[in-house]
């Protein structure tokens, strides 16, 4: 496909209204990857439609940005520590993976950084709405707080969340499977989303794993599938985990929750 193709395809995604906020780097990975396979430019469109829509369609349906933005434009800092984590709150409901991760996450939060310690960098890779667990992390107020995720909706949320509450942060629209975050971190995040991107690349989540700059990455799996299906896949995952942990020759610990499974990957 000639560079000409490729951004009529580009141009063809983004007119459509579910995948117009995704970052420019994941349509041009996706038309390329259509491009290769299929040939005439409506069956390439069609192609990565459904592309996108097998990696994603799931987490973009089904939660309103725009009304995550204005409760975030709402927020202010001198309000007590009670009312932000109110506010914080109804934000993590909009989500599946953060929602379900309410119950546990000041423990889990509490139990991971006891472990690897408390960064004064942190890298949150394909964050989601997981920066507003914020409160419950437990950091200090001068950590600086690195997100990405391929939503330009939600890194707008969250670099407005941050910038309000006067957190050192930056937040960037990229996708981990076009090039890992140059950021140099003590402690990465790369919470429920290796399954994603498998479904995309092959191998991904490994590399994602190798590549990042930080002396901990701190993976996790969901314990049960968005269609609620629990069969064998903590024994899955806990078998893909001990594997790449053998590969790269690097410790891993397991933090498991009902619903969730971490896994603590000690690269240094
Ligand atoms: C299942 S959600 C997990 C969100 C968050 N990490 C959490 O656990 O609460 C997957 C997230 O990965 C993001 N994502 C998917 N593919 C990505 C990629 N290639 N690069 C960066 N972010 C990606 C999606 O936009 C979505 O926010």
């Amino acid at each position: 496909m000639t560079e000409e193709g490729l951004g009529e395809i580009v141009s063809a995604l983004r007119e459509s209204r579910k995948y117009r906020f995704l970052c420019g780097d994941t349509l041009e990975r996706v038309a390329r990857w259509a491009g290769e396979r299929h040939s005439g430019r409506r069956e390439i469109v069609k192609a990565a439609k459904r592309k996108l829509h097998q990696a994603y369609g799931a987490y973009l349906e089904g939660f309103n940005l725009s009304e995550i933005e204005t409760i975030v434009e709402g927020v202010d800092p001198d309000w007590p520590d009670e009312r932000l984590r109110e506010t914080c709150l109804e934000i993590l409901r909009r989500h599946a993976s953060t929602e379900e991760r309410i119950p546990f996450m000041a423990e889990a939060y509490g139990e991971i950084f006891r472990r690897v310690g408390r960064p004064r960098v942190i890298l949150d890779l394909a964050c989601g709405l997981n920066p507003f667990a914020f409160p419950w992390m437990g950091l200090s107020s001068d950590v600086t707080y690195h997100a990405c995720d391929i939503d330009e909706r939600i890194v707008s949320a969250v670099e407005g969340f941050f910038g309000r509450l006067g957190v050192e942060h930056s937040v960037e629209c990229a996708d981990v499977l076009v090039s890992a975050p140059e950021v140099e971190a003590e402690v990465a995040l790369l919470l429920k989303t290796i399954p994603c991107l498998e479904r995309q690349e092959k191998g991904a989540g490994a590399e994602i794993v190798r590549a990042v700059r930080a002396r901990h990455v701190v993976v996790s799996f969901p314990a049960r599938s968005l269609g609620g299906r629990s069969k064998g896949m903590r024994e899955q995952y806990g078998g893909e985990m001990e594997r790449l942990a053998a590969e790269l020759g690097v410790g891993v610990e397991e933090i498991s929750y009902p619903t969730e499974t971490f896994y603590v990957v000690r690269k240094s």
